[in-house]
């Protein structure tokens, strides 16, 4: 007889313990079932079903195009798969910018046609109101400042934001007062590390950091681009762990070639 260990899932407390007791935490993407079964089962605490689907899914140049039903769509096959991490899914552009109604029935549809356990969105005090009418339906929000790419057209760029007093200032405010509205915990998107370490220290919740430095509490990056499957993407900040770009195109080349010279299927791949 098989003993089944009870796996104990990852909660919005437990991120909140692992900030009080200095254990980092690792947070990747995921956008479907077969990638979520691999970066669950490999220990993650976070799992995003990020709006950069918009960009390594369906190759778009930016992650405006994403859908609310293809965040759905994306979250629940990732749901499907995990046993363990908390999954936090992006409220895609278009989604919550209207009025914080129209933002708490997206953040509604997430939770209960994907099955997700938390949400995230960009931005900070001007999105005060949506972020507590979501927060008072029960509903974990995790924010999101510095390099908002939902906003790139307004930046012009995806340089690091925040490197000037103003935008630095603005950027503390609007950290405390996501802190203060409720979420819990906030993404830090390509600032510098000493402003990600000074927004760190002054916070109770955890931050996670992408292109900000060691002292956030935690670290996230895009799956695709750690496990070298973007093979054109190498800014700064990302560390890329696998080429999995070459490792899989060799063995697309030799399948091809197989075919191609009659050497696959042999006779003991056949019927
Ligand atoms: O969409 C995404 O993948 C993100 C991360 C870069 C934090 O928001």
């Amino acid at each position: 007889m098989s003993v089944h260990k009870e796996v104990k899932r990852i909660t919005t407390h437990t991120l909140q313990e692992m900030k009080n007791s200095g254990e980092k935490i690792a947070m990747l993407t995921a956008y479907d079932y077969s990638m979520a079964t691999i970066v669950d089962d490999a220990g993650m605490d976070i799992i995003l079903v990020g709006d950069s689907a918009s960009n390594v899914m369906a190759g778009h140049e930016t992650t405006l195009p994403i859908t609310l039903d293809q965040m759905i769509y994306h979250a629940s096959s990732v749901v499907r798969a995990v046993k363990r991490a908390l999954v936090v899914v992006d409220l895609p552009f278009g989604s919550y910018q209207g009025n914080s109604k129209e933002a708490l029935s997206s953040a509604i549809r997430i939770m209960k046609e994907a099955g997700a356990h938390a949400v995230k969105i960009e931005g900070g005090v001007e999105i005060a109101e949506s972020v507590s009418r979501i927060l008072t339906a029960g509903i974990p929000v995790m924010g999101h400042l510095g390099l908002t790419p939902q906003s790139i057209y307004k930046f012009g760029t995806y340089t690091v934001r925040a490197k000037h007093e103003a935008e630095a200032k603005k950027l503390k405010e609007d950290a405390l007062k996501l802190q203060e509205l409720g979420c819990f915990g906030i993404v830090l998107e390509k600032i510098p590390a000493k402003l990600a370490h000074e927004v760190s220290e002054s916070l109770s919740i955890p931050t996670i950091g992408i292109g900000a430095g060691r002292h956030c509490d935690g670290q996230v990056l895009v799956i695709h681009d750690m496990l070298g499957i973007n093979k054109g993407f190498k800014p700064r900040f990302l560390r890329q762990y696998a080429s999995l770009y070459d490792v899989m195109n060799g063995a697309i080349k030799n399948y091809v070639s197989d075919v191609k010279a009659k050497e696959f299927p042999n006779e003991k791949e056949q019927y």
